[in-house]
């Protein structure tokens, strides 16, 4: 990235001081909603919405299924701030755009973020409205050249070579687990790797069983720069996807991946998901 598209200090300060004058909530854990999980963004008490047209430096989100909206407020009385769409890489967004508001919630005060993303299923077992709580992830992005931390390193937000083991806090995942259990979808419920492609085309055949073989299950287009930028500046994370389609790994399948199905498992399975979030909050803030 050029330094021109660079976000400094002094710029995520002044955003979390445009949100944070305009409520008296002083946000504990960050909340992104992923395609058709920004639902659980009205269910918020005590609520102030800022569209990001509003909100100086944002980028705009151009995905259907996105609201586009930061909301400050209280889930079961705890202080969070939730962003309802995100920003991708193929929305043309250099990667350290699409996970500036980390930054933002970083410096509004959060201490942990739970990100949330709809992702297709490629582990054999796992089906179309499952959970996959991410226990890790591969960079695959990182790795051809595109990282968010790439660009002059401020230390204010963390140090210029952070490391990535147990960037899926192990206890929050534990906590989740146990959670799941308490929900009653423990067999809904899996921990696995998740890797963001870029998109926005679907991945062919041979690639799937590519990532596959190579240990991965679930790909989507998103989530992972984001936990970088996240534990760079030492917020504690925990994420999962939302299974919204079967990956397609049969040459001879007549199935097609699409955008309309990954919209349609978020809204079928939105109550639950709200839900098991509202709860991971709760359990985050008794901690
Ligand atoms: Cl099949 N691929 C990717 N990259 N993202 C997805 C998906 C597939 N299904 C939902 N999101």
């Amino acid at each position: 990235p050029t330094l021109g598209e660079h976000y400094s200090y002094d710029t995520i300060e002044e955003i979390s001081n445009y949100l944070l004058s305009r409520t008296h909530i002083r946000p504990k854990i960050g909340i992104i909603c992923g395609s058709g999980l920004g639902h659980l963004g009205e269910t918020l008490s005590d609520a102030t919405y800022f569209p990001y047209e509003d909100i100086p430096h944002f980028p705009l989100s151009t995905v259907v299924g996105h609201a586009g909206r930061m909301v400050l407020g209280t889930l079961n009385g705890v202080e969070v701030m939730v962003m309802q769409g995100r920003f991708h890489f193929y929305e043309g967004y250099p990667l350290t755009k699409c996970s500036m508001p980390v930054r933002v919630m970083k410096v509004c005060g959060c201490t942990h973020l739970i990100t949330t993303n709809a992702a297709g299923g490629l582990h054999d077992s796992y089906q179309i409205g499952d959970i996959m709580i991410v226990k890790d992830h591969i960079n695959i992005m990182g790795f051809a050249g595109n990282n968010p931390l790439q660009g002059p390193n401020d230390p204010r937000f963390g140090p210029r070579f952070p490391p990535m083991n147990r960037a899926y806090d192990p206890e929050l995942i534990k906590i989740a687990e146990n959670l799941a259990n308490d929900m009653g979808i423990k067999d809904e419920t899996h921990t696995g790797v998740y890797i963001c492609l870029g998109g926005p085309s679907y991945e062919t055949v041979s690639e799937l069983r590519m990532w596959r073989m190579l240990g991965v299950d679930a790909v989507g287009m998103s989530t992972v720069h984001e936990v970088i930028t996240a534990r760079h500046c030492d917020l504690k994370v925990f994420a999962f996807s939302l299974i919204t389609n079967k990956c397609i790994t049969d040459y001879d399948s007549n199935g097609e991946a699409n955008h309309a199905e990954v919209i349609s498992a978020g809204a079928k399975r939105q109550d639950v998901l709200a839900t098991f979030v509202t709860r991971m909050v709760e359990k985050i803030n008794e901690m």
